[in-house]
């Protein structure tokens, strides 16, 4: 970063140089040079547009693509010189252009300001990193139907209050993680759809007075439609709150995910095996293999929340329109993206390495009663109230926590002495299989509805 001083924007007006530190501090170039494309190619459609109403001339056009072009491979290969004394992104260009160019690169920014600039290259880098978030949101899908396929029968204890609460499939835990997910997807798509909508046209805040084709230059740039009011069109961040907003539920999804893998690798329940290549050893413990990237990604909700509550607040109190607050809209939602990015990749890598261990799950659903619900439903099938059920349960389980036995492990005798219409089949309930297999409906736990499961979601995931 190049740190000299320069004749910079707008000093005409000002009486004495920037102070050196101040130019340091109001400059955004470190962190928005990121969104230099973006930058380029608004100037291009910009250009294009000025082009068609005749503010420009075909000359000017050429000339402004070419050195937009090489500018953009400059910036690619490094070889661009940022200077702090610029300011931003939008002024290191300019100013890079018309050394290239000459006059033609002072006349792009006929009937624009850096402020819907700013707001356009935004929504446009925005755009597509949302679009390379919800693609890593369906490979992580596709790799959880993977895994809920291959664990479909596989029996594991559901849990309330994290106690044994009834038996359901591995599976079905899975999928309802991909219902976590799917919501993840369509809220981000809502957000790309809504922000859409173009600035350019709204110059610094009240429009401009040349006669700009808006729709055209949305039309280059892909956007729906043009921002109806300019005072809103520059000002406007709500886009990037309602990001930030998705991408913390996506997070807290992804952290509430990481907590169950933490719980279930650890010796305690040993449930699952994260492959080695997702976990780390102690500098000093020699026997340790550490989940990190759940642990790692449970910790980096924490930041995502936080950058939320930045958007707001940076917000909550700016008066129309344009202010130079906006400048700090920046770090949070980059950071966001950052992050986001990593930890959905890590997922989408991770998960559908998760191997189960079927044995332990199995043995772990027959402890805690899991089946007494189904015991209670088989009496009310037999006629009796469900009150009256969940009563005659109860008594039988106080007897198998007295005597350290499940209600499968109990005689018929034994249990016909809690009710007389209980008989030989029903052992048939008290089974885990039996159990799963009974709650045979949309959104229940059988094997067989999590087959269905599974393709509906594929055909779901095509839908969004
Ligand atoms: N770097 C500025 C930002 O990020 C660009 C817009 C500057 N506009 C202005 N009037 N100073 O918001």
């Amino acid at each position: 970063m190049s740190q000299e001083s320069s004749n910079k924007l707008s000093s005409a007006r000002l009486n004495e140089p920037t102070d050196a530190f101040v130019e340091a501090f109001t400059a955004s170039v470190e962190f928005d040079q990121r969104m230099y494309r973006e930058d380029i190619e608004g100037s291009r459609a910009h250009a294009r547009m000025l082009t068609k109403i005749g503010v420009l001339n075909d000359e000017d056009l050429q000339a402004l693509l070419k050195g937009l072009d090489q500018i953009e491979t400059e910036i690619a290969e490094g070889r661009f010189n940022w200077s702090i004394a610029q300011e931003d992104v939008h002024m290191n260009i300019e100013a890079r252009l018309t050394e290239i160019v000459g006059d033609a690169g002072k006349r792009l920014h006929t009937g624009r300001s850096r402020n819907d600039q700013v707001a356009t290259d935004i929504r446009l880098y925005l755009r597509s990193q949302i679009a390379l978030a919800i693609s890593e949101i369906r490979r992580l899908q596709r790799g959880m139907l993977e895994l809920a396929e291959k664990e479909a029968d596989t029996i594991m204890p559901g849990f309330t209050h994290l106690q044994v609460a009834q038996p359901v499939t591995f599976g079905h835990h899975i999928l309802a993680w991909f219902e976590m997910m799917q919501r993840d997807a369509s809220r981000l798509q809502d957000c790309a759809d809504r922000m859409n909508v173009l600035p350019l046209g709204s110059a610094a805040l009240a429009g401009t007075t040349y006669p700009l084709d808006r729709q055209y230059t949305a039309q280059l740039l892909g956007f729906d439609d043009v921002c109806r009011n300019s005072l809103d069109g520059v000002s406007d961040r709500d886009f990037a709150i309602e990001f930030c907003a998705a991408s913390a539920l996506l997070m807290t999804h992804l952290s509430r995910i990481s907590e169950e893998l933490v719980i279930w690798s650890s010796a305690q329940f040993n449930f699952i095996n994260l492959p080695d290549r997702f976990c780390t050893g102690s500098s000093i413990m020699p026997q340790k293999k550490n989940p990190d990237v759940p642990e790692l990604v449970r910790g980096k909700t924490g930041r995502v929340n936080g950058h939320l509550v930045s958007l707001l607040t940076l917000m909550k109190s700016q008066p129309l329109a344009y202010n130079k607050d906006n400048q700090e809209d920046k770090e949070p939602l980059f950071d966001t993206i950052d992050t986001i990015l990593g930890s959905l990749r890590a997922f989408a890598d991770m998960i559908p390495a998760i191997e189960a261990k079927k044995d332990n799950m199995y043995k772990a659903a027959q402890q805690g009663f899991a089946t007494a619900t189904d015991l209670a439903d088989y009496l009310v099938r037999k006629g009796l109230p469900f009150r009256d059920a969940h009563d005659v349960v109860g008594r039988a389980v106080a007897l198998g926590v007295e005597s350290g036995r499940d209600l499968s492990e109990m005689s018929l005798q034994e249990l016909q002495g809690f009710s007389e219409i209980i008989s030989e089949d029903v052992f048939d309930v008290l089974t885990l299989e039996g159990s799963v297999a009974a709650r045979n409906h949309i959104g229940g736990t059988a094997p067989e509805q999590v087959r269905q499961a599974i393709e509906d979601a594929r055909q779901r995931m095509k839908g969004l």
